[in-house]
């Protein structure tokens, strides 16, 4: 990993036709919630598809710390050998959560209605991010947090040896907050309630029913409100973790705005909840196809046709922003290479991502030739039709996976190379981007190369 490692810097460079399959790595946020859920099991748990990315062999790492037996097979199975809810060990040493935000606030739920200490840490993107938002709800269950100012890793979290239900109003729009709560929910007696105003991501309330626990999900004048019923004991599953949407995202826009391409991204988990960008692409007047929809482990898949295509500026929806969250900035290159403005608003949360996204897109796109306006909450990208951002800069990482990804494909179709400061990040993530897009067509040039 970069953030561990020199800097890797890597130059796209204006590509021919994208043409071919581009097979994308396992669903992140489900790789994690198959770890800790089969962690907090009693028996084993099968995992197949499994993202190999540096995030979730981080969660893996913890798992096994607070005692679960996590291996993989040489085919690419993996197994977790659970310790049941209540069945932490407490760990010999700190975890490192490097990048994962999603990996150290879901644990750190997990952890925090057991009579254990344990102290968090991660790289520099991760330590600067907030973690109030999770010390804040499990306090409530008698958890204790030591952290820096402002909430910040690394911290100590003193898990609550009796802990009492919660019920909970998840202040901003976030599945992680509201996957924490139910996870320390899952060791507290009685009823967990969460609140969320807006609809995140509904994998762990999905998986939780899937390992046996009694979830209910309700709509209502406060938002959906759910309910869990504590103290369950969890039934180990086999898992297929369907295709990460949100990795599906940059092969499907550089082909949007790559001329002549037409490709092929098979078994994409389309969960309402994160197919947000399909539906914008769309509005933009995208050519982009769900072929041979179907249902697998209780998530609705498809395979996504995509053949470049001229695009339009679009208003996108502020309450669309859930469920295409981190897909904000692979849309703003697309944006930069459609005709008019595109308008982003009610996105505060990119801010505090793996890095501000904002500012990380903002920067970058202005270094590149491409109008950019922006506010705490808004950002907007006035469009240089197909094939006219000018590029020939050097844009900055950040050590966010996604912004490195994002301005790789504006080079793919940018009118002089454009260079990404550090590549590294990308493996927490999609550690086969640079190989699957390659074979697609897309040209890249090391420093020196
Ligand atoms: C995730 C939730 C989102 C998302 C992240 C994965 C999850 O974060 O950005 O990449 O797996 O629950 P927030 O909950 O902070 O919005």
């Amino acid at each position: 990993m970069s953030s561990h490692g020199p800097a890797r810097p890597l130059t796209a460079k204006r590509s021919g036709p994208l043409k071919g399959e581009a097979h994308v790595p396992g669903d992140k946020s489900i790789s994690h919630r198959s770890l800790i859920l089969g962690a907090l099991s009693v028996g084993t748990t099968e995992i197949t598809g499994l993202l190999e990315g540096q995030d979730v062999l981080d969660t893996a790492k913890a798992m096994r710390a607070f005692g679960a037996t996590v291996t993989r097979s040489d085919d690419g199975v993996w197994t977790v050998q659970g310790v049941g809810v209540g069945g932490f060990a407490e760990p010999e040493n700190v975890i490192d959560c490097g990048n994962s935000g999603t990996g150290v606030r879901l644990i750190m739920g997990a952890m925090s209605t057991s009579p254990i200490t344990a102290t968090f840490t991660g790289d520099a993107s991760l330590n600067g991010r907030p973690m109030g938002r999770i010390t804040d709800p499990i306090s409530l269950f008698g958890a204790q947090s030591y952290g820096r100012q402002g909430g910040r890793l690394p911290m100590t979290i003193v898990g609550a040896a009796e802990p009492v239900p919660v019920r909970y109003a998840v202040p901003m729009p976030s599945a992680q907050v509201k996957s924490a709560v139910l996870f320390a929910g899952l060791n507290a007696p009685g009823q967990t309630v969460v609140i969320e105003k807006e609809a995140t991501r509904d994998h762990t309330e999905r998986m939780l029913t899937g390992f046996g626990a009694q979830v209910s999900a309700e709509e209502t004048s406060e938002g959906r409100v759910i309910t869990l019923h504590g103290q369950p004991e969890l039934k180990p599953q086999t898992i297929a973790v369907p295709r990460d949407p949100s990795s599906a995202a940059f092969p499907v826009a550089a082909a949007l705005i790559v001329e002549g391409s037409d490709v092929l991204v098979p078994n994409i988990g389309l969960n309402p909840t994160r197919a947000g960008l399909f539906t914008t692409l769309r509005e933009m007047g995208a050519d982009l196809t769900f072929e041979n929809e179907r249902l697998e482990g209780g998530e609705p898949v498809a395979d996504l046709r995509v053949r470049f295509s001229t695009l339009k500026g679009i208003e996108v929806p502020p309450e669309r922003a859930p469920s295409m969250i981190d897909e904000y900035p692979i849309l703003s290159v697309v944006a930069a290479n459609a005709e008019g403005k595109t308008v982003m608003r009610g996105v505060k949360e990119l801010r505090v991502k793996e890095s501000d996204r904002i500012d990380a897109m903002a920067r970058g796109l202005e270094a590149c030739g491409v109008t950019i306006e922006e506010d705490e909450d808004t950002l907007i990208v006035h469009g240089m039709g197909p094939g006219g951002v000018p590029g020939g800069a050097t844009t900055e990482a950040r050590l966010d996976h996604r912004i490195a990804m994002s301005f790789l494909c504006l080079g793919m179709a940018a009118k002089n190379p454009v260079k990404v400061d550090d590549v590294g990040p990308i493996a927490t993530s999609f550690p086969i981007f640079e190989t699957l897009m390659g074979d697609l067509g897309a040209q890249f040039q090391r420093d020196n190369a």
